[in-house]
Protein backbone atom coordinates (compact mmCIF):
# COMPACT_ATOMS: atom_id res chain seq x y z
CA UNK A 1 0.00 0.00 0.00
CA UNK A 2 1.53 3.36 -0.88
CA UNK A 3 0.68 6.29 1.33
CA UNK A 4 1.11 9.86 0.42
CA UNK A 5 0.62 11.01 4.18
CA UNK A 6 3.95 12.19 4.89
CA UNK A 7 4.61 13.86 8.62
CA UNK A 8 8.16 15.92 10.11
CA UNK A 9 10.90 14.06 11.30
CA UNK A 10 10.29 13.20 14.70
CA UNK A 11 6.06 13.38 14.65
CA UNK A 12 4.93 10.87 17.17
CA UNK A 13 2.85 8.25 16.18
CA UNK A 14 1.25 6.31 19.30
CA UNK A 15 -1.19 4.35 20.10
CA UNK A 16 -3.58 5.01 23.54
CA UNK A 17 -5.30 2.99 26.09
CA UNK A 18 -6.70 3.76 29.91
CA UNK A 19 -6.25 1.42 32.76
CA UNK A 20 -9.46 0.59 33.92
CA UNK A 21 -10.29 0.11 29.70
CA UNK A 22 -7.65 -2.60 29.45
CA UNK A 23 -5.96 -3.50 32.77
CA UNK A 24 -8.61 -6.07 34.48
CA UNK A 25 -6.93 -7.59 37.90
CA UNK A 26 -9.57 -5.71 39.60
CA UNK A 27 -8.13 -6.78 43.19
CA UNK A 28 -4.69 -7.60 41.98
CA UNK A 29 -1.73 -6.99 44.20
CA UNK A 30 -3.93 -4.64 46.41
CA UNK A 31 -5.43 -2.66 44.49
CA UNK A 32 -8.70 -0.40 45.89
CA UNK A 33 -11.80 -0.10 44.35
CA UNK A 34 -12.98 2.46 42.40
CA UNK A 35 -15.52 4.55 41.07
CA UNK A 36 -15.65 2.89 37.73
CA UNK A 37 -15.59 -0.69 39.67
CA UNK A 38 -18.75 0.80 41.88
CA UNK A 39 -20.64 2.13 39.02
CA UNK A 40 -20.40 -0.87 36.65
CA UNK A 41 -21.12 -3.06 39.24
CA UNK A 42 -24.49 -1.03 39.56
CA UNK A 43 -27.29 -2.46 38.12
CA UNK A 44 -28.36 -0.82 34.48
CA UNK A 45 -25.83 1.28 34.54
CA UNK A 46 -23.09 -0.68 31.55
CA UNK A 47 -24.38 -2.20 29.11
CA UNK A 48 -25.00 -6.38 29.72
CA UNK A 49 -23.49 -5.64 33.26
CA UNK A 50 -20.21 -5.41 31.79
CA UNK A 51 -16.79 -4.56 34.58
CA UNK A 52 -13.37 -4.06 33.88
CA UNK A 53 -12.90 -6.77 36.32
CA UNK A 54 -10.89 -8.67 33.40
CA UNK A 55 -10.43 -6.44 30.66
CA UNK A 56 -8.04 -6.97 28.39
CA UNK A 57 -6.12 -8.61 31.00
CA UNK A 58 -3.48 -5.81 30.00
CA UNK A 59 -1.66 -6.83 33.95
CA UNK A 60 -0.71 -9.95 32.67
CA UNK A 61 0.08 -9.74 29.45
CA UNK A 62 2.08 -6.65 29.18
CA UNK A 63 5.07 -7.71 27.91
CA UNK A 64 3.51 -9.46 24.63
CA UNK A 65 1.39 -6.40 24.69
CA UNK A 66 4.51 -4.14 24.50
CA UNK A 67 6.04 -6.33 21.34
CA UNK A 68 3.27 -6.01 19.54
CA UNK A 69 3.39 -2.34 19.70
CA UNK A 70 6.99 -2.92 18.66
CA UNK A 71 5.87 -5.13 15.73
CA UNK A 72 3.54 -2.05 14.15
CA UNK A 73 6.43 0.06 14.87
CA UNK A 74 4.75 2.47 17.65
CA UNK A 75 6.46 5.29 18.43
CA UNK A 76 4.97 6.38 21.69
CA UNK A 77 2.33 4.51 23.92
CA UNK A 78 -0.33 6.87 25.98
CA UNK A 79 -1.63 4.42 28.95
CA UNK A 80 -3.22 5.77 31.84
CA UNK A 81 -2.08 4.92 35.99
CA UNK A 82 -4.98 3.52 37.61
CA UNK A 83 -4.76 5.99 40.81
CA UNK A 84 -6.28 2.94 43.53
CA UNK A 85 -4.01 0.79 42.25
CA UNK A 86 -1.08 2.94 43.44
CA UNK A 87 -2.71 4.71 46.32
CA UNK A 88 -5.76 2.21 47.16
CA UNK A 89 -7.46 4.42 49.48
CA UNK A 90 -7.07 7.67 47.51
CA UNK A 91 -4.54 9.05 50.10
CA UNK A 92 -2.12 8.13 52.52
CA UNK A 93 0.01 4.68 52.15
CA UNK A 94 1.21 3.45 48.67
CA UNK A 95 1.26 0.22 47.50
CA UNK A 96 4.50 -0.46 46.01
CA UNK A 97 3.24 -3.41 43.88
CA UNK A 98 1.25 -1.40 41.93
CA UNK A 99 3.76 1.32 41.59
CA UNK A 100 6.04 -1.43 40.52
CA UNK A 101 3.67 -2.56 37.62
CA UNK A 102 3.59 0.68 36.22
CA UNK A 103 7.82 0.75 36.41
CA UNK A 104 8.38 -2.26 34.46
CA UNK A 105 5.76 -1.19 31.81
CA UNK A 106 8.18 2.21 31.52
CA UNK A 107 11.22 0.48 31.38
CA UNK A 108 10.00 -2.02 28.97
CA UNK A 109 8.19 0.53 26.50
CA UNK A 110 11.99 1.69 26.75
CA UNK A 111 13.75 -1.19 26.19
CA UNK A 112 11.53 -1.37 22.82
CA UNK A 113 12.23 2.10 21.79
CA UNK A 114 8.23 3.33 22.33
CA UNK A 115 8.16 6.64 24.63
CA UNK A 116 6.17 6.37 27.67
CA UNK A 117 3.26 9.09 28.09
CA UNK A 118 1.44 8.72 31.10
CA UNK A 119 -2.15 9.84 32.11
CA UNK A 120 -2.67 10.55 35.93
CA UNK A 121 -6.26 10.29 35.84
CA UNK A 122 -8.58 8.20 33.19
CA UNK A 123 -11.23 8.37 35.35
CA UNK A 124 -10.79 6.31 38.17
CA UNK A 125 -11.11 7.83 41.26
CA UNK A 126 -10.85 5.45 43.97
CA UNK A 127 -14.00 5.10 45.62
CA UNK A 128 -13.04 6.50 49.22
CA UNK A 129 -12.40 9.74 47.74
CA UNK A 130 -15.85 9.52 46.30
CA UNK A 131 -17.31 8.58 49.59
CA UNK A 132 -15.55 11.33 50.63
CA UNK A 133 -17.39 14.15 48.47
CA UNK A 134 -15.58 13.31 44.96
CA UNK A 135 -14.70 15.56 42.83
CA UNK A 136 -17.31 18.23 43.75
CA UNK A 137 -14.89 18.52 47.14
CA UNK A 138 -11.77 20.49 47.36
CA UNK A 139 -9.75 17.86 49.07
CA UNK A 140 -9.88 15.50 46.03
CA UNK A 141 -7.62 18.18 44.53
CA UNK A 142 -5.10 18.19 46.91
CA UNK A 143 -5.62 14.42 47.11
CA UNK A 144 -4.91 14.04 43.15
CA UNK A 145 -1.83 16.54 44.30
CA UNK A 146 -0.06 13.73 46.54
CA UNK A 147 -0.79 11.44 44.49
CA UNK A 148 1.20 13.07 41.41
CA UNK A 149 3.98 13.34 44.11
CA UNK A 150 4.00 9.81 44.50
CA UNK A 151 4.19 8.81 40.69
CA UNK A 152 6.48 11.56 39.18
CA UNK A 153 9.18 10.38 42.52
CA UNK A 154 8.68 7.04 41.12
CA UNK A 155 8.43 7.16 37.13
CA UNK A 156 9.48 10.69 36.59
CA UNK A 157 13.00 9.75 35.86
CA UNK A 158 12.05 7.65 32.63
CA UNK A 159 8.22 8.96 31.57
CA UNK A 160 8.47 10.88 28.53
CA UNK A 161 5.19 13.20 29.15
CA UNK A 162 3.15 12.94 32.09
CA UNK A 163 -0.82 14.32 30.94
CA UNK A 164 -2.65 15.01 34.50
CA UNK A 165 -5.81 14.46 33.55
CA UNK A 166 -7.89 12.73 30.64
CA UNK A 167 -11.09 15.08 29.91
CA UNK A 168 -12.55 16.51 32.25
CA UNK A 169 -15.17 17.59 30.76
CA UNK A 170 -16.35 13.53 30.85
CA UNK A 171 -15.20 13.72 34.45
CA UNK A 172 -17.40 16.82 35.66
CA UNK A 173 -20.40 17.04 33.83
CA UNK A 174 -21.01 13.18 32.63
CA UNK A 175 -19.85 11.54 36.12
CA UNK A 176 -21.99 14.52 38.11
CA UNK A 177 -24.32 16.45 36.22
CA UNK A 178 -25.84 13.79 33.54
CA UNK A 179 -24.64 10.77 35.58
CA UNK A 180 -23.95 8.48 32.55
CA UNK A 181 -20.59 7.90 33.78
CA UNK A 182 -19.21 6.89 37.61
CA UNK A 183 -19.82 8.06 39.94
CA UNK A 184 -23.68 8.53 38.39
CA UNK A 185 -24.49 11.85 40.39
CA UNK A 186 -27.26 13.87 38.74
CA UNK A 187 -26.21 17.47 40.18
CA UNK A 188 -25.66 20.06 38.42
CA UNK A 189 -23.91 22.49 40.71
CA UNK A 190 -22.08 19.95 42.08
CA UNK A 191 -20.69 19.22 38.09
CA UNK A 192 -20.01 22.82 38.67
CA UNK A 193 -17.50 22.80 41.44
CA UNK A 194 -16.33 19.04 39.81
CA UNK A 195 -15.08 21.53 37.15
CA UNK A 196 -13.21 23.66 39.11
CA UNK A 197 -11.91 21.43 41.61
CA UNK A 198 -10.26 18.81 38.16
CA UNK A 199 -8.53 22.23 37.19
CA UNK A 200 -7.36 22.76 40.47
CA UNK A 201 -6.26 19.36 40.60
CA UNK A 202 -4.71 19.72 36.71
CA UNK A 203 -2.49 22.61 38.50
CA UNK A 204 -1.62 21.63 41.82
CA UNK A 205 -0.53 18.08 40.34
CA UNK A 206 1.40 19.87 37.50
CA UNK A 207 2.94 21.63 40.13
CA UNK A 208 3.99 18.18 42.35
CA UNK A 209 5.23 16.44 38.80
CA UNK A 210 7.47 18.86 38.30
CA UNK A 211 8.70 18.89 41.86
CA UNK A 212 8.95 15.61 42.42
CA UNK A 213 10.44 14.52 39.08
CA UNK A 214 14.28 13.90 38.81
CA UNK A 215 14.40 14.10 35.39
CA UNK A 216 12.60 16.62 33.11
CA UNK A 217 8.99 15.09 32.01
CA UNK A 218 7.02 16.75 29.82
CA UNK A 219 3.87 18.18 30.75
CA UNK A 220 0.59 17.62 29.61
CA UNK A 221 -3.52 17.68 29.84
CA UNK A 222 -5.78 16.13 27.79
CA UNK A 223 -9.29 17.81 26.69
CA UNK A 224 -11.78 16.60 24.42
CA UNK A 225 -12.71 19.80 22.98
CA UNK A 226 -16.37 20.51 21.60
CA UNK A 227 -16.49 21.68 17.52
CA UNK A 228 -20.03 22.92 17.19
CA UNK A 229 -22.09 24.18 14.45
CA UNK A 230 -25.14 26.19 15.12
CA UNK A 231 -28.58 25.03 14.39
CA UNK A 232 -31.85 27.17 14.40
CA UNK A 233 -32.70 30.33 15.68
CA UNK A 234 -30.06 31.63 18.46
CA UNK A 235 -27.84 29.06 16.62
CA UNK A 236 -24.68 31.69 17.86
CA UNK A 237 -26.16 31.83 21.62
CA UNK A 238 -26.05 27.92 21.56
CA UNK A 239 -22.72 27.71 20.20
CA UNK A 240 -21.50 30.40 22.50
CA UNK A 241 -22.85 29.01 25.52
CA UNK A 242 -21.64 25.23 25.08
CA UNK A 243 -18.09 26.65 24.32
CA UNK A 244 -18.09 28.55 27.46
CA UNK A 245 -19.13 25.46 29.24
CA UNK A 246 -17.13 22.89 27.35
CA UNK A 247 -13.97 24.13 26.34
CA UNK A 248 -14.09 27.68 27.76
CA UNK A 249 -14.23 26.18 31.04
CA UNK A 250 -11.02 24.49 30.99
CA UNK A 251 -9.02 26.28 28.81
CA UNK A 252 -9.57 29.56 30.23
CA UNK A 253 -8.49 28.78 33.98
CA UNK A 254 -5.69 26.38 32.47
CA UNK A 255 -4.47 28.59 29.86
CA UNK A 256 -5.41 32.66 30.10
CA UNK A 257 -5.18 32.13 33.68
CA UNK A 258 -9.33 33.41 34.38
CA UNK A 259 -12.67 31.62 34.25
CA UNK A 260 -14.77 33.29 31.10
CA UNK A 261 -17.19 36.32 32.60
CA UNK A 262 -19.99 34.32 30.27
CA UNK A 263 -19.60 30.71 31.80
CA UNK A 264 -20.16 32.68 35.10
CA UNK A 265 -22.89 34.46 33.89
CA UNK A 266 -24.54 31.58 32.30
CA UNK A 267 -24.64 29.42 35.14
CA UNK A 268 -24.83 31.95 37.94
CA UNK A 269 -28.78 30.31 38.84
CA UNK A 270 -26.93 26.98 39.75
CA UNK A 271 -23.81 28.62 41.63
CA UNK A 272 -22.20 31.25 41.96
CA UNK A 273 -18.65 30.09 41.88
CA UNK A 274 -17.91 30.67 45.50
CA UNK A 275 -15.59 27.43 45.49
CA UNK A 276 -12.79 29.00 43.37
CA UNK A 277 -10.98 30.44 46.44
CA UNK A 278 -8.19 33.50 46.29
CA UNK A 279 -4.99 32.16 44.42
CA UNK A 280 -6.50 29.15 42.80
CA UNK A 281 -6.19 30.65 39.31
CA UNK A 282 -2.85 30.91 39.37
CA UNK A 283 -2.24 27.26 40.63
CA UNK A 284 -4.03 26.29 38.02
CA UNK A 285 -2.69 28.10 34.86
CA UNK A 286 0.79 26.30 33.94
CA UNK A 287 2.98 26.47 31.16
CA UNK A 288 2.20 23.16 29.45
CA UNK A 289 5.07 21.32 27.14
CA UNK A 290 1.82 20.24 25.07
CA UNK A 291 -1.88 20.31 24.78
CA UNK A 292 -3.57 17.17 24.26
CA UNK A 293 -6.51 17.47 21.98
CA UNK A 294 -8.84 14.04 21.79
CA UNK A 295 -11.09 14.97 18.62
CA UNK A 296 -13.71 12.02 17.10
CA UNK A 297 -17.03 14.02 15.64
CA UNK A 298 -18.43 17.62 15.78
CA UNK A 299 -21.66 18.32 17.84
CA UNK A 300 -24.59 20.77 16.45
CA UNK A 301 -26.62 22.53 19.07
CA UNK A 302 -29.27 24.84 19.08
CA UNK A 303 -31.37 26.45 21.73
CA UNK A 304 -34.42 24.43 22.84
CA UNK A 305 -37.49 26.06 21.78
CA UNK A 306 -39.63 24.72 25.17
CA UNK A 307 -41.97 22.75 23.15
CA UNK A 308 -40.97 20.23 20.77
CA UNK A 309 -39.49 17.15 22.41
CA UNK A 310 -35.65 17.56 23.66
CA UNK A 311 -33.01 16.10 21.85
CA UNK A 312 -30.04 14.23 23.58
CA UNK A 313 -27.11 13.23 21.02
CA UNK A 314 -24.36 15.29 22.97
CA UNK A 315 -22.35 14.03 19.90
CA UNK A 316 -19.81 12.47 21.65
CA UNK A 317 -20.50 10.35 24.93
CA UNK A 318 -24.07 10.22 23.32
CA UNK A 319 -26.23 10.96 25.99
CA UNK A 320 -26.44 14.66 26.60
CA UNK A 321 -24.01 15.65 28.88
CA UNK A 322 -23.99 19.19 29.47
CA UNK A 323 -27.38 19.08 27.87
CA UNK A 324 -30.26 20.70 30.61
CA UNK A 325 -28.86 23.09 32.77
CA UNK A 326 -31.20 23.63 35.59
CA UNK A 327 -31.55 27.24 36.10
CA UNK A 328 -30.29 28.32 33.37
CA UNK A 329 -32.34 30.98 31.04
CA UNK A 330 -31.77 28.99 27.91
CA UNK A 331 -31.43 25.27 27.37
CA UNK A 332 -29.36 24.07 24.89
CA UNK A 333 -29.97 20.71 22.99
CA UNK A 334 -27.67 18.68 20.83
CA UNK A 335 -29.06 17.16 17.48
CA UNK A 336 -29.12 14.49 15.72
CA UNK A 337 -26.10 14.74 13.25
CA UNK A 338 -26.23 13.75 9.72
CA UNK A 339 -23.99 10.69 8.79
CA UNK A 340 -22.04 8.66 7.90
CA UNK A 341 -21.70 7.85 11.74
CA UNK A 342 -19.37 5.13 13.07
CA UNK A 343 -21.46 2.57 15.87
CA UNK A 344 -21.13 5.25 18.36
CA UNK A 345 -23.76 7.16 16.20
CA UNK A 346 -20.97 9.75 15.91
CA UNK A 347 -20.34 11.63 12.77
CA UNK A 348 -17.31 11.24 10.56
CA UNK A 349 -16.03 14.61 10.17
CA UNK A 350 -12.19 15.00 9.33
CA UNK A 351 -12.20 18.40 8.63
CA UNK A 352 -13.19 19.28 12.07
CA UNK A 353 -9.91 18.05 13.45
CA UNK A 354 -7.86 20.45 10.95
CA UNK A 355 -11.06 23.39 12.10
CA UNK A 356 -9.81 22.40 16.04
CA UNK A 357 -6.69 22.47 15.57
CA UNK A 358 -6.50 25.46 13.59
CA UNK A 359 -8.42 27.51 16.15
CA UNK A 360 -6.42 26.19 19.41
CA UNK A 361 -3.68 27.38 17.23
CA UNK A 362 -4.85 31.14 16.37
CA UNK A 363 -5.92 31.18 20.59
CA UNK A 364 -2.57 30.06 21.81
CA UNK A 365 0.03 30.02 19.13
CA UNK A 366 2.75 29.61 21.20
CA UNK A 367 1.26 26.30 22.37
CA UNK A 368 2.43 22.52 20.71
CA UNK A 369 -0.52 20.46 20.34
CA UNK A 370 -0.62 16.95 20.44
CA UNK A 371 -3.60 14.42 18.70
CA UNK A 372 -4.37 12.04 22.25
CA UNK A 373 -6.90 10.20 20.85
CA UNK A 374 -9.00 9.82 17.62
CA UNK A 375 -10.16 6.53 16.01
CA UNK A 376 -13.11 5.06 15.93
CA UNK A 377 -15.92 2.21 16.44
CA UNK A 378 -17.25 -0.32 13.99
CA UNK A 379 -18.82 -3.57 14.04
CA UNK A 380 -15.72 -5.89 13.52
CA UNK A 381 -16.18 -9.54 11.72
CA UNK A 382 -13.83 -11.94 12.27
CA UNK A 383 -13.38 -13.39 9.15
CA UNK A 384 -13.29 -17.59 9.60
CA UNK A 385 -9.63 -17.51 8.53
CA UNK A 386 -9.10 -15.43 11.47
CA UNK A 387 -8.25 -12.57 9.85
CA UNK A 388 -10.14 -9.11 10.76
CA UNK A 389 -10.84 -6.58 7.93
CA UNK A 390 -12.04 -3.45 8.80
CA UNK A 391 -11.84 -0.73 5.82
CA UNK A 392 -14.45 1.71 7.42
CA UNK A 393 -11.34 2.01 10.55
CA UNK A 394 -8.83 2.45 7.99
CA UNK A 395 -10.92 4.85 5.91
CA UNK A 396 -11.57 7.14 9.35
CA UNK A 397 -8.17 6.90 10.43
CA UNK A 398 -6.35 8.02 6.71
CA UNK A 399 -9.16 10.78 6.82
CA UNK A 400 -7.97 12.08 9.91
CA UNK A 401 -4.34 11.53 9.72
CA UNK A 402 -5.02 13.43 6.40
CA UNK A 403 -6.78 16.38 8.25
CA UNK A 404 -3.73 16.29 10.54
CA UNK A 405 -1.69 16.71 7.57
CA UNK A 406 -3.55 19.57 6.72
CA UNK A 407 -3.56 21.31 9.53
CA UNK A 408 0.42 20.90 9.81
CA UNK A 409 0.27 22.72 6.12
CA UNK A 410 -1.10 25.44 7.40
CA UNK A 411 1.13 26.19 10.01
CA UNK A 412 -0.15 24.57 12.77
CA UNK A 413 2.85 23.78 15.60
CA UNK A 414 1.47 19.29 16.02
CA UNK A 415 3.69 17.23 16.95
CA UNK A 416 2.27 13.98 16.87
CA UNK A 417 -1.08 11.72 17.07
CA UNK A 418 -1.87 8.70 18.97
CA UNK A 419 -4.76 6.16 17.66
CA UNK A 420 -7.56 5.62 20.38
CA UNK A 421 -7.40 2.46 21.33
CA UNK A 422 -4.78 -0.24 20.54
CA UNK A 423 -6.83 -2.31 21.90
CA UNK A 424 -10.50 -3.40 21.49
CA UNK A 425 -11.61 -2.79 25.55
CA UNK A 426 -14.62 -1.54 27.87
CA UNK A 427 -16.01 1.25 26.43
CA UNK A 428 -17.29 2.60 29.70
CA UNK A 429 -21.05 2.56 29.66
CA UNK A 430 -20.98 0.43 26.73
CA UNK A 431 -18.77 -2.07 28.26
CA UNK A 432 -17.50 -4.46 25.69
CA UNK A 433 -20.26 -3.53 23.21
CA UNK A 434 -17.93 -1.38 20.97
CA UNK A 435 -14.98 -1.96 19.55
CA UNK A 436 -12.23 0.87 19.14
CA UNK A 437 -9.66 -0.94 18.73
CA UNK A 438 -6.84 -1.62 15.99
CA UNK A 439 -6.17 -4.93 17.94
CA UNK A 440 -9.20 -6.82 18.07
CA UNK A 441 -9.60 -8.66 21.42
CA UNK A 442 -11.47 -11.96 21.78
CA UNK A 443 -13.05 -11.45 24.92
CA UNK A 444 -13.87 -15.11 25.67
CA UNK A 445 -9.87 -16.09 24.62
CA UNK A 446 -8.24 -12.55 25.18
CA UNK A 447 -6.51 -13.10 21.87
CA UNK A 448 -4.72 -10.30 19.87
CA UNK A 449 -5.55 -10.40 16.64
CA UNK A 450 -4.15 -7.29 14.78
CA UNK A 451 -6.71 -5.78 12.34
CA UNK A 452 -6.48 -4.01 8.87
CA UNK A 453 -5.86 -1.00 10.36
CA UNK A 454 -3.15 -1.77 12.30
CA UNK A 455 -1.18 -3.19 9.36
CA UNK A 456 -2.47 0.16 7.61
CA UNK A 457 -0.94 1.79 10.46
CA UNK A 458 2.55 0.10 10.50
CA UNK A 459 2.66 1.12 6.98
CA UNK A 460 2.25 4.61 7.32
CA UNK A 461 4.54 4.92 10.28
CA UNK A 462 7.19 2.52 8.37
CA UNK A 463 6.56 4.71 5.15
CA UNK A 464 8.08 8.04 6.66
CA UNK A 465 11.48 8.87 5.62
C1 LIG B 1 -12.79 9.19 25.05
C2 LIG B 1 -12.14 8.53 26.22
C3 LIG B 1 -11.61 7.15 25.93
C4 LIG B 1 -12.55 6.38 25.05
C5 LIG B 1 -12.85 7.17 23.81
C6 LIG B 1 -13.71 6.45 22.82
O1 LIG B 1 -13.73 10.09 25.52
O2 LIG B 1 -11.08 9.32 26.69
O3 LIG B 1 -11.38 6.50 27.15
O4 LIG B 1 -13.69 6.04 25.74
O5 LIG B 1 -13.51 8.37 24.18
Amino acid sequence: MTHPLVFPPGFVFGSATAAYQVEGGATDAGRGPSIWDTFSRTPGKVWNGDTGDVACDHLHRWESDLDLMAELGLRAYRFSISWPRVIPDGRGAVNNAGLDFYSRLVDGLRARGIRPVATLYHWDLPQPLEDAGGWPVRETAEAFAEYAAVVGAALGDRVDTFTTLNEPWCSAYLGYGQGGHAPGRTEPAAALAAVHHLNLAHGLGAAALRASSTADPGLSVTLNFHVLRGAGDGADEAVRRIDALANRAFTGPMLHGEYPADLLADTSAVSDWSFVRPGDLALIHHPLDVLGVNYYSTATVRLWDGASPRQSNDGHKAAAGGTAWPGSDAIVEFVEQPGPHTAMGWNIAPEGLTELLLALSAEFPAQPLMVTENGAAFDDVVSPDGRVDDPLRVDYLARHFAAARDALDAGVDLRGYYVWSLLDNFEWGYGYAKRFGIVHVDFETLARTPKSSALWYRDLIRSQP
